[in-house]
């Protein structure tokens, strides 16, 4: 199995392996781990940095003397195994204050207390050195539609948002904010549902150049949607600024498995993106690649950390077998079959104006639909090769 090393630069959330496995129907089937525990094992595994919340870190209501100890022991910890901070986020949402919301709680004070927990971990990423600050609102939505004015709330996280990037900026932060869709769980329903919810809304921000996306493969998969054609097109806006890699089966609860163990094909189809690129070109995503996933809560401590080396060699292994099909003749000639790279190509001609394609005639009166709806494609073909790359067969 190929071994993961700090140039992969695999990150992983504190609260993924320190998850101790409580669940809503069951007590927790794992202690607590130490963050400085966990930031040695995941750098001995081959992790390149993490990531965490305030309050993973920081229990919620430390006071000031006993908060900077708890730094300074974590710093030693990064120092000592050379692990990089490259995102950090804010709880926004255990804490019973945050059961309405946080940015978009109904309760005005609620809002302003999010606000300043908000400020107060931004200073410490920027002390720390994390160039991502995630904002993921599982708090942020209703069950009762009559309950939430979905305009007003959009309001107050535009301004939220806005008031943070703002803050970021005037700071001379070297921060980058990524907003993390997710349909639903906690809430019924979370404002910012999906991908697209989340482009669109970061179109409306003021400070949205240095807002981004950081989608999560089991949020999209929830919401029933391609994952891997979701962050192609976060790339193609220029606005996919992190990455939180899991494995989900189908549309149900959020199961956050270890990365490959939900829709593998799709998995593939991820990495191959992320590691070569759209075969047109365009922009590559050069953030961590991190998991954002759960030990199953069947797992003890050592089943802890197989799992989290399995995120990584899943990856490793991925990548490997997508760089053999893009490298195989079969799939070249498949690829040139279904005519991949010719939609590179503008469909209008340098120049041309819309009255130039309204004169050509071999465009439309004389263009054979009826042949041209005749032609193959080949994509069961293209298909069936990426399944056998991705099985180990070629
Ligand atoms: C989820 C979410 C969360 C967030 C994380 C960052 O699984 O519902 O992914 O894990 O990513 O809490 O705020
Ligand atoms: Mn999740
Ligand atoms: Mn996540
Ligand atoms: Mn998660």
């Amino acid at each position: 199995m190929p071994q993961p090393t700090r140039e992969d630069r695999f990150s992983f959330g504190l609260w993924t392996v320190g998850w101790p496995a409580r669940d809503p129907f069951g007590d927790a089937t794992r202690p607590a781990i130490d963050p400085v525990e966990s930031v040695h094992r995941l750098a001995e595994l081959g992790a390149w940095g993490v990531n965490f919340h305030d309050d993973d870190l920081i229990p919620f209501g430390t006071d000031g003397a006993e908060r900077d100890r708890i730094i300074a022991r974590f710093k030693a910890a990064l120092a000592e195994t050379g692990t990089v901070v490259t995102t950090m986020t804010t709880n926004l949402f255990t804490h019973p204050v945050f059961k309405d919301g946080a940015f978009t709680s109904n309760d005005r004070g609620v809002r302003r207390f999010a606000l300043r927990k908000v400020i107060r971990n931004l200073d410490l990423a920027a002390e720390l050195g994390a160039k991502t600050y995630v904002f993921w609102g599982g708090r942020e939505g209703a069950e009762v539609d009559s309950g939430k004015d979905i305009a007003a709330a959009l309001d107050r996280y535009r301004e939220g948002i806005d008031l943070l990037a703002a803050y970021v900026k005037e700071q001379g932060y070297d921060i980058r904010f990524a907003i993390e869709p997710k349909p639903n769980e906690p809430r019924g329903d979370i404002l910012l549902p999906t991908l697209g919810h989340a482009l669109a809304f970061i179109a409306e921000l003021e400070h949205g150049d240095i807002v981004g996306v950081n989608p999560e493969v089991g949020h999209e998969q929830m919401a029933g949607l391609n994952y891997t054609a979701g962050i192609a097109q976060a790339l193609w806006a220029g606005k996919l600024f992190h990455i939180d890699l899991n494995g989900q089966r189908g549309i149900k609860y959020d199961q956050d498995l270890v990365f490959g163990h939900g829709d593998l094909l799709s998995a593939f189809a991820t990495v191959d993106l992320l590691e070569n690129g759209a075969p047109g070109g365009g922009p590559k995503y050069d953030g961590p690649l991190h998991f954002d996933y759960k030990p199953l809560r069947t797992e003890d401590l050592d089943g802890v950390w197989a799992s989290a080396a399995a995120n990584m060699s899943t990856y490793l292994i991925l990548k490997e077998r997508a760089a053999a099909f893009r490298a195989d003749p079969e799939v070249a000639e498949a690829l040139a079959v279904a005519g991949v790279a010719e939609l590179a190509k503008p469909t209008l001609n340098p120049g041309e104006t819309v009255a130039d394609l309204k004169a050509d005639r071999s465009a439309f009166e004389d263009y054979d639909a009826v042949k041209a709806g005749e032609r193959g494609y080949g994509y069961v073909r293209l298909n069936q090769l990426a399944v056998e790359h991705l099985l180990g067969a070629r």
